[in-house]
């Protein structure tokens, strides 16, 4: 594991985004998954920045985004694909049949989770996993006691969860109840794990992640046994680790 210490969450996120970079110029047909949440998205305006200034090239890019909320169309303003078209997809040369979703509107549940890993394996498999930390320990939905073996599946967010996230909703809009997620078996199969994470009220979860025992109760934790894992948090993020 390596992880990268930065004074502050832009320099974490320039820190990331070049990490990505480096990532998309040495490997142009890479396979990315993408976060949602706020901590990626300082990452995502400084690809922007670069992806303007010529100095990356998303065309041959696949990418598949960790998770979607179930019930919203793609064309939803709540839905992480609409998240991720206004935050980085619109801004950038990716070419659009490239970028993958699970499909939140479906009926056919199982179908659609054996789909999304039928297609990241015909793509080769993830090659960089970019990570958020929840407050709770999930990464993407997988909340805590989730079982470590499963890959693409659909949830039941937890309280916690929905209530965190309300804050991209509009007063009196509900959060989704349930939500498709690429699971643990998915998550660790990818090549390069980036876990990003920002702020004081990280700092206890992140050391439980990093450096407590290995359990379903702290999804996160998982993230330990990974061969190629980078992590780049801030200061703050780190202060718990660094009392250690
Ligand atoms: C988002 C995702 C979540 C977030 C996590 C942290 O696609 O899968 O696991 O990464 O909830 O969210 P923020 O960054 O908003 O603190």
């Amino acid at each position: 594991m390596k992880i990268y210490q930065a004074d502050s969450y832009l320099s974490m996120c320039r820190k990331a985004a070049n990490i990505i970079s480096a990532q998309v110029i040495l490997y142009p047909r890479s396979v990315l998954g993408l976060a949602t949440g706020s901590t990626p998205l300082g990452i995502y305006r400084q690809l922007i920045e670069w992806y303007r200034k010529g100095d990356l090239d998303f065309t041959e890019v696949t990418t598949f985004n960790l998770d979607e909320y179930a019930g919203l169309s793609p064309d939803h303003p709540q839905s992480y694909r609409a998240f991720m078209n206004e935050n980085l997809f619109d801004q950038i040369n990716i070419n659009r049949v490239q970028i993958n979703f699970p499909d939140g509107t479906t009926e056919q549940i199982q179908a659609e989770c054996s789909r999304y890993d039928d297609l990241i394996r015909s793509k080769g498999g993830i090659d960089m996993q970019l990570l958020g930390l929840g407050h709770n320990g999930h990464i993407g939905f997988n909340e805590p006691g989730i079982a470590f073996e499963k890959e693409t599946h659909y949830v039941q967010l937890s309280e916690s969860t929905r209530q965190a996230n309300a804050r991209f909703f509009s007063e009196g809009e509900s959060v989704p109840d349930h939500a498709f997620t690429m699971g643990i078996k998915a998550i660790m199969q990818a090549k390069k794990i980036l876990l990003a994470v920002s702020g004081s009220s990280k700092a206890t979860i992140l050391k439980r992640a990093l450096t407590g025992p290995v359990l379903p109760e702290v999804p996160g934790s998982i993230l330990q046994l990974h061969p190629d894992l980078t992590v780049v948090a801030d200061t703050d993020a780190l202060s718990e680790l660094l009392k250690a």
